[in-house]
């Protein structure tokens, strides 16, 4: 298998979009987005927004073709806007993802209520250029602006009895009007092994292709897990919660035989009603063969030493 993930210091020089590149697209995006706040002057801006990083300094990149903005942005899986892929970019504008609160609770020696500039202020910014494959059997590659959920989670001091780290998205029928119908059991919910969050891949992502989160993927702040099916990357975070148990999270719940708790990518492992051999990339010309898909999207190398010993057709 080709190496899909290099460290900052295997990236050639010539692989790198430049500072200028990445500004015009910033710009370019500026303009484009119908969103009050992008185009509004860059002083109304929020503080974090103004210290995005160089490109330059990605951490983990995908080799692959980068998903178009526009595909990334237009075809999303987001419930509490629309269970339609076209309906979250529809109903975008109508969500204010301001104001913004985090609580941490549970099993941590610091726990807190943060208002989303503070929450965010203490990490560095970084690219992670990742590849999102759905349970549905589509992929794209994104160039998220976040930081590591490790070094955010540490900051809370979780004690001995943290074994799970769970994530709820905002519950307020008002700004989400996706939550008046009960297609899922709201808020949406997920989780984590404790040992898979402190893992360096995941992240907390709060932009993407260099710009503010776009309402559509979860603004202000999302997690993503590259390596497990796009369901458990939640998307508009209100509480992170330390726990001893299991977290109940929203699809497992609702369908256990065909979402696990785990949902690592796995292409021996199908789903109940359809295969998860191969994926088709967003994007992609129609003619186009699907692809073969990668265990565990092709990160491995960095998480498969998570699972060892485990049945991974029964935990699933
Ligand atoms: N988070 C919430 N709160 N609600 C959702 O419906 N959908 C999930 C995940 N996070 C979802 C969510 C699914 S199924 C996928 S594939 C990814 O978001 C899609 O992320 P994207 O739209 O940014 O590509």
């Amino acid at each position: 298998m080709s190496i899909i993930i290099k460290s900052t210091s295997d990236i050639k020089s010539s692989d790198i979009t430049s500072k200028s590149v990445y500004m015009d697209r910033r710009r370019f995006m500026q303009q484009a987005f119908a969103s009050s706040l992008l185009l509004a002057a860059d002083a109304m801006l929020p503080v974090w927004a103004k210290r995005w990083p160089d490109p330059a300094q990605a951490p983990f990149r995908a080799d692959d073709k980068l998903t178009s903005f526009e595909d990334i942005t237009s075809y999303n899986n987001f419930y509490e806007l629309g269970t339609s892929k076209t309906d979250p970019v529809k109903n975008a504008a109508a969500f204010n993802p301001r104001p913004w609160s985090i609580a941490v609770e549970g099993e941590c020696d610091k726990p807190g209520v943060f208002d989303l500039e503070d929450f965010i202020k203490p990490y560095a910014l970084q690219e992670y250029i990742y590849r999102l494959r759905c349970v549905e059997g589509w992929s794209m590659v994104i160039p998220w602006v976040g930081f590591s959920l490790a070094e955010m989670l540490k900051t809370f001091e979780p004690n001995s009895k943290a074994k799970y780290v769970e994530f709820t998205t905002l519950l307020d029928k008002s700004r989400f009007p996706g939550q008046s119908r009960r297609v899922l059991n709201w808020p949406y919910v997920e989780g984590l092994r404790i040992d898979e969050a402190m893992n360096p891949l995941p992240i907390m992502a709060v932009g993407l292709y260099g710009d503010i989160l776009p309402n559509q993927n979860g603004a202000p702040i999302r997690l993503v897990v590259p390596w497990k099916y796009g369901f458990k990357s939640i998307k508009s975070i209100v509480k992170i919660r330390f726990s001893e148990t299991r977290p109940k999270t929203t699809w497992n719940e609702l369908a256990p035989d065909e979402y696990g708790f785990y949902a690592n990518v796995n292409p021996e492992v199908d789903h109940p009603r359809w295969s998860q051999k191969t994926e088709r990339r967003i994007g992609d010309a129609f003619w186009k063969p699907k692809q073969k898909t990668a265990m565990f999207n092709g990160y491995g190398e960095q998480v498969a030493q998570l699972y060892t010993g485990m049945d991974l057709t029964k935990n699933f």
